[in-house]
């Protein structure tokens, strides 16, 4: 069965959307297998967004991510990458839809509420990263 690793950002834990967004997932028939509150470190952010050091927006990326608690959780499920994917919207917060998760409540590309692995090789190495208690 496949996993992967969802993040409700900083804005979304201060806004009250932990509920809402693990809604969505279980209405879609994924089911959680681990999750916790944290308010991560830079060195764990520095390796999850490793690829997007060099762009502009990392700092301020890695700054917001490290501003206050996020809800981690592991969710397990058939297609869960593609699935967690598909709810949570497109990244470009002009591009992701109504009735998506940051379609419905981000109105910024960079505090975008939500992360969700890209692939199932992302998904294993974030997993590893933000839960190495699973392994
Ligand atoms: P990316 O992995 O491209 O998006 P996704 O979260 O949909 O997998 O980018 C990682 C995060 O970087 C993204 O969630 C928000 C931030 N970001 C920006 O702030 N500006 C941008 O132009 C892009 C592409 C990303
Ligand atoms: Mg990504």
């Amino acid at each position: 069965m496949e996993t992967t690793l969802a993040i409700v950002k900083p804005d979304g834990v201060k806004r009250g959307l932990i509920g809402e967004i693990l809604k969505r997932y279980e209405n879609k028939g994924l089911r959680l297998k681990a999750a916790k509150v944290i308010v991560p470190t830079l060195e764990l952010l520095e390796k999850h967004y490793e690829e997007h050091k060099s762009k502009p927006y990392y700092k301020p990326l890695i700054q917001y991510m490290s501003s206050g608690p996020v809800f981690a959780m592991v969710l397990e499920g058939e297609n869960a990458v593609k699935i967690v994917r598909l709810l949570n919207g497109a990244t470009k917060v002009e591009e992701a839809l109504p009735g998506t998760i940051r379609g419905d409540f981000a109105s910024s590309t960079t505090f975008n509420i939500i992360h969700g692995s890209d692939s199932i090789e992302s998904a294993k190495r974030e997993i590893a990263l933000w839960f190495p208690e699973l392994a």
